[in-house]
């Protein structure tokens, strides 16, 4: 039964290079905690991708670190969709500091998958703005105004 008051979302979750053999126990976490996955995508950064994708971070002194850790591997991008998907996820994950998350006892994500303040399992919307956002980052929707991403499946 819906929960009254509670809003269907999607939001856009990312395991990270270090946590790609944990894809199973990750989406057993994700279904348990009654979202479901409408979208996966197996993928590698690009340096330029990365940086895209984390441009907000662009100026702090990490950047490089990050950049660096997310070209390492390869990466999985979901939609995960459900009742408050995007803070349903994000608590899934923990502290984005793994090693403060490890100091509670946690058993999110980051805690048990992840080693540090960049090494850190998985990466989750923070907003629905920045999950509109991202899910168009990694599912760009094919409907009329992306013409560069369409045009390689369009016959011609
Ligand atoms: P941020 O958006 O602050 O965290 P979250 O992933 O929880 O939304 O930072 C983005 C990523 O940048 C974070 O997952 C790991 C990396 N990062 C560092 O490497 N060092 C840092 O000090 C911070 C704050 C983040
Ligand atoms: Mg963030």
């Amino acid at each position: 039964a819906k929960k009254l008051g509670s809003k269907k979302e999607r939001t856009l979750a990312m395991i990270k290079p270090d946590s790609i053999t944990k894809v199973g126990e990750i989406i057993q976490k994700i279904y348990d905690a009654n979202l479901i996955v409408t979208k996966a995508k197996m993928t590698k950064f690009s340096w330029k991708q990365a940086a895209d994708f984390y441009s907000e971070h662009q100026s702090k002194s990490f950047f490089n670190n990050l950049v660096q850790f997310m070209t390492s591997g390869s990466v999985i991008a979901m939609e995960l969709m459900g009742d408050e998907a995007v803070s349903v996820w994000r608590k899934l994950l923990g502290p984005t500091d793994s090693s403060v998350a490890q100091k509670e006892a946690s058993t999110s994500l980051r805690a048990q998958f992840g080693t540090d303040g960049t090494k850190n399992a998985g990466h989750g919307s923070d907003s629905l703005a920045s999950a509109a956002r991202e899910l168009e980052f990694f599912f760009p929707s094919t409907a009329g105004h992306s013409p560069s991403s369409t045009a390689k499946f369009t016959d011609s």
